[in-house]
């Protein structure tokens, strides 16, 4: 059993780096959870997922401007850092990890990383720039805290695909773990942006759950057309008024590529927009 050690929260590169090598030299397994703070119980599932497996677990929180589009909320992203912090001790994660921008992108930082293809579609086509942010950002990351495992949330599923393929590509040496979504009791994903919804727009929220589950249903009383399964999802969610659907679609797990049938691993992913904001959910079939 590896020994346990006092929360630190660290603010500068450079010292995380160095706690991250004391880590390593003293035999511990670093878990790694980024994130962009306001944490919710989506983020300590991640925690108590690198808590199981790993000997030491460090969290970061930073809202990363490179990966907010113009006219996007990187100005009214929610922040709580003194809650964040009393948050993560309680989840017993070893460091926080918790920069300003000019530590992370300092004057002259000119490298940024893109994958190509599957950055473009989906969230891409709607948010030009915004996975080469978090591949940038991500890469960076695990560069200073050079984690052996980072847990990243299944609900943004592009994401965790986006990062599997960008830690292929580059060799990476870490594993990248996926969790499972936490739901709220009536199904919604939890996410930071949801504390943006009016008290109607909460209540109307419930729908991308239902939509995704009655699909499911669908596939599991034998039905397989992509077309038949993502328009269960666009009719359920047309009950609703306030929604503007931005995509839903039948996509293959590893490639995010559309699939016309629902036969081997696939995801159906979908993007809607409530009143002022932009919320993402899937369903594995
Ligand atoms: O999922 C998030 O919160 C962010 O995209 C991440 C991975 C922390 C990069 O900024």
């Amino acid at each position: 059993m590896e020994g346990r050690c006092i929360m630190r929260v660290v603010k500068s590169v450079a010292e995380m780096a160095e706690v991250s090598r004391e880590l390593r030299a003293s035999g511990k397994t670093v878990g790694f959870v980024p994130t962009m703070g306001y944490l919710h119980a989506g983020h300590i599932s991640l925690v108590k997922a690198a808590r199981k497996d790993c000997g030491s677990v460090v969290l970061s929180i930073f809202v990363n401007p490179a990966q907010f589009g113009q006219g996007e909320d990187l100005g009214t992203y929610p922040r709580n850092l003194a809650g964040d912090v009393e948050k993560c001790r309680m989840a017993d994660v070893d460091v926080v990890f918790a920069p300003e921008a000019a530590e992370m992108y300092p004057a002259g930082y000119a490298t940024y990383v893109t994958v190509e293809g599957i950055s473009d579609r989906l969230c891409g086509a709607s948010r030009p720039g915004h996975f080469r942010g978090v591949a940038t950002v991500v890469t960076r990351l695990f560069n200073i805290v050079r984690p052996h495992r980072a847990y990243f949330g299944q609900k943004d599923f592009q994401q965790t695909v986006v990062i599997k393929r960008l830690v292929r590509d580059l060799m990476l040496d870490v594993e990248v773990v996926t969790v499972p979504t936490v739901r709220e009791p009536d199904g919604l994903a939890m996410s930071s942006r949801n504390s943006y919804l009016s008290p109607a727009e909460r209540m109307a929220s419930v729908q991308i759950y239902r939509s995704l589950a009655s699909a499911r249903s669908l596939r599991e009383s034998g039905e397989t057309r992509a077309g038949v399964l993502t328009q269960k999802v666009r009719e359920n969610l047309s009950h609703e008024p306030m929604f503007k659907a931005e995509y839903v679609e039948l996509v293959d797990a590893d490639t995010l590529l559309p699939v016309q049938s629902a036969d081997g691993r696939c995801v159906i992913v979908l993007a809607v927009r409530l009143g002022r904001t932009r919320l993402i959910d899937n369903m594995p079939l």
